[in-house]
């Protein structure tokens, strides 16, 4: 079985997603949820779904071995960043090589890097009237927004989209592939 571990900031859908594509896995289990904030609707979430689910603070992650002695504990074969929203540090990243993917809700390059994430994404798409958006899974490195692309996917903009909707078309796309491409990585395909 592969383990796999997620990490989350806010609200989860994505992470509830991937919950639910494998709970019925004979291939992959995830095997905990970490998140940078107390308040993240993830912790409900994973608590309605019996997945483990802890909190770390600034000081744990940046300066000292806490969420590193943690997530080796749970010896993962893949981490996911699954609507995380903090840069991962040198020591994980070292520890953990081709082994953490994140996705990006743009097709990077563009609209990426520090403060790009989230509405803050869509509504810079809108503003700008692109006629496309979509995902980008990549691997992550010690650049924001940087490591090599897994697998991007497009979804047109129509003039009538508000930021909200581009948000949705993206959120759809983001469910439908995400626990695919896990599931490919994993197990090494
Ligand atoms: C997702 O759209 C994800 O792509 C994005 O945050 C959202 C989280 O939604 N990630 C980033 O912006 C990373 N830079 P969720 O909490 O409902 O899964």
């Amino acid at each position: 079985m592969k383990r796999i571990v997620l990490f989350a900031s806010g609200s989860g859908s994505n992470v509830e997603n991937i919950i639910n594509y494998f709970q019925d896995s004979t291939e992959v289990s995830v095997k905990c949820v970490l998140s940078n904030n107390k308040d993240a609707n993830v912790f409900e979430r994973c608590n309605r779904l019996n997945v483990n689910a802890l909190y770390f603070n600034k000081y744990s992650f940046y300066q000292s071995d806490c969420v590193l002695e943690i997530l080796k504990s749970f010896k993962p074969d893949l981490i996911v960043l699954a609507g995380f929203l903090w840069k991962i540090p040198g020591n994980l990243i070292q520890h953990f090589p081709n082994k953490i993917i994140n996705i990006h809700p743009a097709l990077l390059p563009k609209y990426g890097g520090k403060g790009m994430y989230g509405m803050h994404v869509h509504n810079s798409v809108k503003e700008n009237n692109e006629s496309e958006t979509g995902i980008t899974i990549h691997f992550v490195n010690e650049n924001y927004d940087e490591g090599a692309i897994i697998k991007q996917v497009k979804v047109t903009i129509e003039v009538a989209d508000t930021p909200q909707s581009i948000a949705e078309k993206v959120h759809q796309l983001e469910y439908e592939h995400f626990p695919k491409v896990i599931h490919k990585v994993v197990m090494g395909q």
